[in-house]
């Protein structure tokens, strides 16, 4: 039970990956705020994780710096504190680079790096206020990917975002340093996931996808959670401005690899 007694928000909970952590921090002993726009399959997520132990659905647009503010103060209402925040709410809108709709880049933008920030900032003000209270000091995981550093042209909002992410992750990492709060990313390569579907349902896509990864399939949800698991607890206390990469090898990969049909 490595995060036994802590209270964690989670954006973008209410499938995917977002779901995944928040049952492995749930089954690790933590109090879960499922935060999500989609109330539907959030109320769901909570229903599931009650069976496992403590978890509250929080609807939320991270977007949206009214609804940020909101999930902060429902979080402290339900479980009187904040110690994680995992920034994993993300979108993607597809389109070619010279044609794509300014509103498409800034939807993108708007969620997967503005919404990390206004959390983080958020939830910082939060930790810190705790620190000078003589309180333990908080951790926050931001989900980037392996877009980050590679890149797809038909995904210039999602790339561009991704990057950014990592930059959030390392700038928040030493501003929050002398507080002892940590900062973190985990950058997945395909992982098995509603938005990963597209890829996963059509023959051509999911073996191009896998002749770029060494290990020959695509990961599962849970993989990337272990790794949340782990930044989030005390083993990791020395880690901060890093993004750790998952992705089956497929970073350090020149040319292709032979997939069998
Ligand atoms: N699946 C992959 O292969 C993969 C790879 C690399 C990185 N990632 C990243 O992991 C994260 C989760 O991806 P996933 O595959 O689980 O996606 P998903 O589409 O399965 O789930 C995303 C969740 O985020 C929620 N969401 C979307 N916009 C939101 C908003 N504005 N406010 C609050 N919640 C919102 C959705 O309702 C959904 O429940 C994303 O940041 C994504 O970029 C995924």
């Amino acid at each position: 039970m490595s995060l036994a007694g802590k209270v964690a928000i989670i954006t973008g909970a209410a499938r995917g990956i977002g779901y995944a952590v928040a049952k492995r921090f749930v089954v690790d002993g933590a109090k879960v705020i499922l935060a999500d726009l989609d109330e539907k399959a959030g109320l769901v997520a909570e229903e599931q994780l009650r069976e496992l132990g403590d978890a509250t659905f929080v609807h939320c647009n991270v977007a949206e710096r009214l609804d940020v503010r909101n999930l902060v103060a429902e979080a402290l209402d339900t479980y009187g504190e904040i110690d994680v925040l995992v920034n994993n709410a993300g979108i993607v809108a597809g389109g070619d680079f010279l044609t794509l709709k300014e509103e498409d880049f800034d939807t993108v933008m708007s969620v997967n790096i503005k919404g990390a920030f206004l959390c983080s900032q958020t939830v910082a003000k939060h930790f810190v206020e705790k620190v000078e209270n003589g309180g333990v000091p908080g951790c926050i995981i931001n989900m980037s990917s392996i877009n980050s550093v590679v890149a797809i042209p038909e995904q210039v909002g999602y790339c561009v975002s991704k990057g950014a992410m990592n930059q959030l992750t390392k700038v928040s990492a030493l501003s929050l340093a002398p507080y002892g709060i940590r900062v973190n990313g985990i950058g997945p390569g395909s992982i098995n996931t509603e938005l990963m579907a597209a890829v996963n349902s059509d023959e051509t896509k999911r073996k191009r996808v896998l002749s770029r990864t060494p290990m020959g399939r695509v990961g599962e949800p849970s993989e990337i959670a272990g790794i949340a698991a782990f930044l989030a607890s005390a083993d990791a206390s020395y880690i901060t401005g890093q993004t750790i990469f998952a992705d089956g090898g497929r970073l350090p990969l020149n040319y292709t690899v032979p997939v069998e049909s």
